[in-house]
């Protein structure tokens, strides 16, 4: 149980830039004169992180109509009519801070249900709010939770939230979610403006949500360049009806990726047609807009301030000398980087800690996106890069022990390797590294959950395999992976750091470990291995990604884009000649692999098709959508972990049924605890719906 003194629990907030409430041991009716008035508070509520006796909470009242105030009140109740509330507080509100307010409030009681409101001194109230306290670290409970990544409120409706809180509301009080864990892409930073692409986004048309005071148009997108900016996109998309209703029933727990900075940024550096470009001012404005909209305990080395961020100075200076660990040493860049640290653990009691992790401030440049990398594609092959040389250009120098080759085999020519001189993809960065292993040696939960915001598990295809005269020969010398555009270029293709920390889970005979990630924009659930036949295949925990919330995935834009008249469009979307649609075929490319898409294409038998799978492609695999959308739902007891994937419909459009719209199929994932020495398995169960293509 964490006990902690009124006087630590004041320089905690102080340290997360929050003001502090108490609660106090005798419930009270209000007192405060609130009536509801959510004109005034736009962007809702929410509450993030929380402990078994303290939460954050979160509102934003800006000025109305000329009406600025400079405190709110914050009140914490056991009750949804405040006749038994237990903590009260003032707290500041400013421009300095966009009119957010962050309040800590400490002394709860764990696992307990509260609820909370903000009312300005007009008697103007917010909505009113509800958390939850995580429970004590003794308590062997079972944990429930949802993790959802990547929304585009840009390009799609937000259902999937609807689903979620419908579900919740009906589900008996110990079957509800504690907490939602959000692993980034909250937002888009780039915005298409429905007149500067009429034609939409694949199956999408585009909503005008924000116009940036300040954006910079590519091409055809635009993107923000300062603080005001960044703050508009996040105020945008709480005006999301379905978002803000989830932020005001659950407490998140929020990690960026890449998006809440830049598409293709990379430390505080960001990438447009190839050319990396400084852009350490803009990472600084995206960290305080984050901080400023996400409640969350954050560290800001810049400094105790109750209310603000205090964004450090910086200039965008070219960053040209980086360390062995791939980091970027001009001065502006140190200093935006670590402007907010975002990793951190939270647990909840005896059987989940959670580890999350930032993949984007510190990780070094993602080989594949390199101009020489393309010398290693092919459009005979769209999407696909062998194997044997990704994993020459993720471990550069230290590749064979230091020995890298000089050229590399492609289609039978010599290819210069550009990497040999530079060190291993890393993700992590050096700092982060030390700070994950040790909290994961450390851990003293059943389960240790690593919240990792990009995917972890292999994906694969045998294109050795293609019947001769179907296409050109592959170039390859075995199995093919996939580049960072086409949905890798995380720590699946990162293949020397992830052997790091699974050698150090198997070493330190680590058990409960479970990896949870967004960024693939598709479902997958499997084993934890650090390789694939032919190399030896030895897992150390489970994994999941969950699909996007709202954001298109790679089977809708095959659709759209993928030549149709390539010989290989059917591996990917294909169908059958009893289809009357395009099915999403890739799944069963990366789960079984060629032989299994041409059968399906040619008889549209699925046992068939399956009866020729590839046992050597993906024996990690047990379920993969590239299709598909919605959330995943955690279950964790001290001997289960269970994984529910809740798919519904592509989001084109928002659904007005009060849930949400229907669900395409769930799945469930399930893995007993296993014990040193023993390996993890996963049982897979399909309880509603059907994904006949992803087992
Ligand atoms: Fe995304």
């Amino acid at each position: 149980m964490t006990t902690i003194t009124r006087r630590t629990f004041l320089e905690t907030a102080i340290a997360l830039g929050a003001s502090a409430a108490w609660g106090k041991s005798l419930p009270s009716r209000s007192k405060v004169p609130w009536h509801e008035r959510r004109d005034y508070y736009r962007e809702g509520v929410a509450s993030g992180d929380p402990e078994s006796d303290s939460v954050l909470l979160w509102t934003r009242r800006p000025p109305v109509a000329g009406d600025a105030v400079e405190k709110l009140k914050a009140e914490v109740a056991q009750d949804e009519s405040f006749t038994q509330v237990v903590a009260t507080v003032d707290a500041p509100v400013s421009a300095a801070s966009d009119w957010t307010c962050r309040v800590l409030v400490g002394g709860l009681r764990p696992a307990h249900v509260y609820w909370y409101r903000f009312t300005d001194a007009n008697g103007y109230g917010s909505r009113v709010g509800r958390t939850r306290t995580a429970p004590s670290d003794d308590d062997v409970q079972p944990v429930r939770f949802a993790f959802v990544s990547c929304q585009n409120a840009n390009q799609g409706a937000q259902n999937a939230y609807r689903r979620m809180i419908f579900e919740d509301e009906r589900a008996a009080e110990q079957e509800q979610l504690g907490f939602v864990l959000h692993l980034g892409d909250f937002i888009y930073e780039i915005v298409w403006y429905p007149e500067d692409r009429p034609q939409g986004m694949y199956d999408r048309r585009l909503r005008d949500i924000v116009r940036y005071e300040h954006g910079e148009r590519i091409r055809d997108f635009h993107i923000p360049t300062d603080v005001g900016d960044y703050r508009a996109i996040y105020r945008n998309y709480l005006h999301d009806p379905d978002l803000q209703d989830a932020r005001a029933r659950w407490p998140f727990v929020c990690m960026w990726d890449n998006h809440e900075f830049s598409w293709m940024g990379w430390q505080s550096l960001q990438r447009f047609a190839g050319v990396d470009r400084a852009a350490q001012t803009r990472k600084v404005a995206a960290n305080q807009a984050f901080f400023e909209y996400q409640p969350a305990r954050l560290y800001k080395p810049s400094g105790a301030s109750l209310d603000q961020f205090d964004p450090p100075r910086v200039v965008d200076v070219p960053i040209t000398h980086f360390d062995e660990h791939g980091l970027g040493q001009e001065p502006n860049n140190l200093t935006a980087i670590h402007s907010l640290r975002g990793y951190r653990t939270l647990r909840w009691g005896r059987n989940v800690e959670l580890i999350v992790t930032d993949q984007r401030s510190y990780r070094s440049e993602e080989p594949t996106y390199r101009a020489e990398a393309q010398q290693f594609m092919s459009d005979d092959f769209p999407a696909l890069m062998p194997q044997e040389v990704l994993d020459i250009l993720d471990a550069g120098s230290a590749y064979r022990n230091g020995h890298p080759p000089a050229t590399i085999k492609y289609g039978g020519k010599d290819i210069p390797n550009f990497r040999r001189d530079q060190p291993p993809t890393n993700i992590l960065g050096a700092e982060q590294k030390v700070w994950f292993f040790d909290r994961l040696k450390k851990s003293t939960a059943t389960w240790k959950v690593w919240g990792d915001t990009v995917a972890t598990l292999d994906m694969r295809a045998d294109p050795q395999n293609l019947p001769n005269g179907l296409t050109k020969p592959w170039p390859g010398a075995g199995f093919a992976g996939f580049d960072a555009s086409s949905g890798a270029g995380d720590h699946s293709t990162a293949y020397t750091e992830r052997g790091e920390i699974y050698d150090f889970v198997r070493d330190h005979g680590i058990t409960g470990f479970a990896t949870i990630a967004g960024d693939r924009h598709s479902f997958w659930a499997g084993l934890a291995a650090k390789s694939l036949p032919p190399k030896p295949f030895e897992p150390v925990g489970i994994a999941f990604v969950t699909g996007s919330i709202s954001a298109p995935g790679i089977i809708e834009a095959f659709e759209h884009v993928f030549p149709k008249d390539h010989p290989l469009r059917s591996l990917f979307v294909g169908q059958a000649p009893s289809d009357t649609t395009i099915q999403p075929l890739m799944n069963m490319l990366l789960r079984h692999g060629v032989r299994s898409c041409l059968e399906y294409v040619r008889s549209g038998d699925i046992p068939k098709a399956r009866a020729l799978s590839n046992p050597d492609l993906s024996p990690h695999l047990s379920f993969v959508d590239m299709g598909g959308h919605g959330y995943a739902v955690v279950r964790v007891s001290s001997d289960l972990f269970e994984t529910e994937f809740v798919c519904i419909p592509r989001p084109i459009e928002r659904s007005e049924r009060p849930d949400g719209g229907p669900v395409r199929y769930r799945s469930r994932h399930r893995a007993k605890l296993w014990q040193r020495e023993q390996t993890p398995k996963l049982e897979t169960l399909i309880v509603e719906g059907d994904s006949k293509f992803s087992v």
